[in-house]
């Protein structure tokens, strides 16, 4: 059974999942940055570092929501960054951001699933996804259309939670990340299970070798896994 955000409702994960990211949009990059203390804009930045010696000039940002990873990966210089998500809401904040930064011309945002994206084979420089994977209905067929459409040699990034191993780390996260978090969460958003969904699924989630496993059946060579912040955050690496 795959964790959905809303257990009493019908409808797809996917469905779910859209609904979910539209109803907290407005507070999303906020509730971020709280929950995290920040530590969310160092992951993304340490993940785009990898990707400075490649200077890929055309890159697709999975799973965008409001851009964040997408604006951060304007510091490898490239000539176009594609954005998909299944949010149009999320969209429309991260357009407003990018519009404010002045960026339009660089960063597209758009509607796309990565289950089926709409691109040709080979056709970008390396692909990224930040908190994105966790939330795919199916993480196989999402992975594979990634490389798909990534051409050979590119580098795909994919930042994701993962779960701490080690005592007593393991033991004060989980209690903030399954009690406080939720709470905070939910007054904030107004939304009964968006924070709720959020450790559910990360407890779900294939992390560590499990991930390379999937990563590596979809098609991945070279993949690497990178902890950070004692493992409460991952970054996979792997090429085409
Ligand atoms: C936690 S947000 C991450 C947003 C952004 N990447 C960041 O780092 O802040 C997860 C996003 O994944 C999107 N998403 C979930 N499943 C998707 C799918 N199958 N295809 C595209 N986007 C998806 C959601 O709509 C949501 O905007």
């Amino acid at each position: 059974m795959s964790v959905v955000p809303y257990k009493d409702k019908e409808g797809s994960k996917r469905e779910q999942v859209a609904e979910m990211f539209d109803t907290i949009s407005p507070k999303y990059d906020f509730l971020n940055h709280l929950l995290s203390g920040g530590i969310d804009i160092y992951w993304r930045k340490r993940a785009i570092k990898l990707l400075r010696k490649e200077q890929p000039k055309i890159i697709l940002d999975i799973a965008t929501g409001t851009g964040d990873f997408a604006i951060e990966a304007l510091a490898l210089k490239p000539e176009k960054i594609v954005g998909v998500d299944i949010s149009e809401g999320m969209l429309e904040v991260g357009r407003q951001k990018i519009q404010k930064i002045g960026k339009q011309h660089i960063i597209e945002l758009r509607s796309g699933d990565s289950e089926s994206l709409p691109f040709a084979d080979n056709y970008f420089d390396a692909v990224i996804v930040s908190f994105g994977v966790r939330n795919f209905e199916n993480l196989l067929a999402g992975l594979t259309d990634m490389q798909r459409v990534m051409r050979p040699g590119g580098t795909c990034v994919v930042v994701e939670f993962s779960k701490p191993k080690s005592f007593p780390f393991k033991q004060v996260y989980n209690f903030y990340f399954k009690h406080i978090l939720p709470l905070i969460g939910k007054m904030v958003s107004k939304d009964t299970s968006a924070y709720t969904y959020l450790p559910e699924s990360v407890q779900a989630f294939p992390d560590g070798d499990d991930f390379l496993s999937i990563y590596q059946k979809a098609g991945f060579i070279n993949t690497k896994c990178i902890p950070l912040t004692f493992g409460i955050c991952s970054i996979y690496v792997g090429r085409k």
